[in-house]
């Protein structure tokens, strides 16, 4: 029979050449292979079990018992090796993806204002300067304040001026911002300085027209004011917009709401009055509209006209844009073509 004391050198033998496997795998594969060598049903370990038939019935509980501690022994050593692996594999990934703090960042695009927003800012904060506060108003407008309270009764010629958008039987999208200055004079007390800008509506559309594009107008409205204030004005504004000292004309002209009326042209910003393309070689560029304020505009909301006068004035952001940018097509405006726009950032 064999005794216990013969068999023992093959498990020490064995205990150390899986010890010493498991000690040497650096990854989970060689590792999993060192498992599957010895741990298997056909492994070293089954073949040790069975050498139980070997031994006297007293010694087969004891030999069992040597075999299983191995067994438990090089089991737990192998999923502590398994789990160290694990780890060292994570921290690996991790420092292979290190962040580099010290890299320069890369800087996310950052938008611009649209060329219309930077003309209209600038406007304001002229106007501003010379007293203005700025009011909005409504889109959509009665006919009362886009037409009528501003002199331009129904069937008045002056209605085919602007091509309207109706959105009711009294109502439309407003063809203009001057029924601003009417909110204005109804709601506010006198005198009265005030600037309205927005969105407005023409049903119109080519090289130089849009159905929605925006104006900026200005409303003084005190116990005396003239026609030179009125040029003192427009040209403080234009010198200031341009940042250049060009002159001013006044060309008489007829809205139905000031009385009298002008069209302004300015000195060609880009020729200085030399002649150009921008200015077709006449040196000048028109601008907008102004004149005195028409009693009757006054009247209608019940302003004492006798006791009060004023002035108003409006300008084509738009076209404002387009000179001081020097944009040949108004169209490019509302496009939002970002090749476009990023020339104002
Ligand atoms: N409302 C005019 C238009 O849209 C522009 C304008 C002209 C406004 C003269 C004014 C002004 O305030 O005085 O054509």
């Amino acid at each position: 029979m064999t005794t216990i004391e013969q068999l023992k050198p093959q498990l020490e033998a064995l205990r150390e050449d899986i010890l010493n496997a498991i000690a040497l795998s650096k990854t989970r594969p060689v590792l999993y292979d060192v498992k599957v060598k010895y741990f298997g049903k056909s492994g070293p370990l089954t073949a040790l079990m069975k050498e139980t038939g070997k031994l006297s019935s007293d010694l087969k509980p004891l030999w069992g018992q040597l075999v299983n501690s191995l067994m438990q022994e090089v089991q737990n050593n192998y999923a502590q090796k398994e789990e160290q692996i694990k780890q060292i594999e994570i921290e690996e990934l991790m420092s292979a993806q290190e962040l580099d703090v010290t890299l320069s960042g890369v800087k996310p695009p950052m938008g611009t204002y649209h060329p219309l927003t930077i003309v209209t800012q600038q406007i304001v904060a002229i106007l501003s300067r010379l007293g203005y506060s700025l009011r909005l108003g409504p889109i959509i407008e009665s006919d009362f304040y886009n037409f009528e309270a501003l002199n331009i009764a129904e069937n008045h010629p002056a209605r085919e001026m602007q091509d309207t958008f109706f959105v009711g039987p009294k109502h439309v999208l407003r063809t203009h911002t001057s029924p601003i200055q009417i909110h204005s004079l109804e709601k506010e007390s006198l005198p009265l300085k005030v600037m309205g800008t927005g969105g407005v509506f023409r049903c119109d559309s080519d090289i130089s027209h849009l159905p929605h594009f925006h104006q900026i107008e200005g409303l003084y409205v005190a116990e005396q004011v003239s026609m030179a204030d009125l040029k003192g004005t427009i040209r403080f504004f234009v010198k200031e917009f341009f940042a250049k000292d060009l002159k001013i004309r006044f060309r008489p002209s007829y809205f139905p709401f000031t009385e009298p009326s002008a069209e302004v042209d300015c000195q060609c910003p880009i020729c200085q009055g030399k002649g150009c393309s921008l200015c077709k070689q006449t040196g000048w560029i028109e601008i907008g509209g102004c004149g005195l304020v028409n009693p009757k505009v006054l009247e209608s909301v019940h302003v004492d006209s006798k006791r009060w006068q004023g002035f108003a004035f409006g300008f084509g952001i738009e076209r404002m844009a387009m000179i001081k940018y020097h944009i040949g097509d108004i169209r490019l405006l509302p496009e939002n073509d970002l090749r476009f726009l990023k020339q104002f950032s």
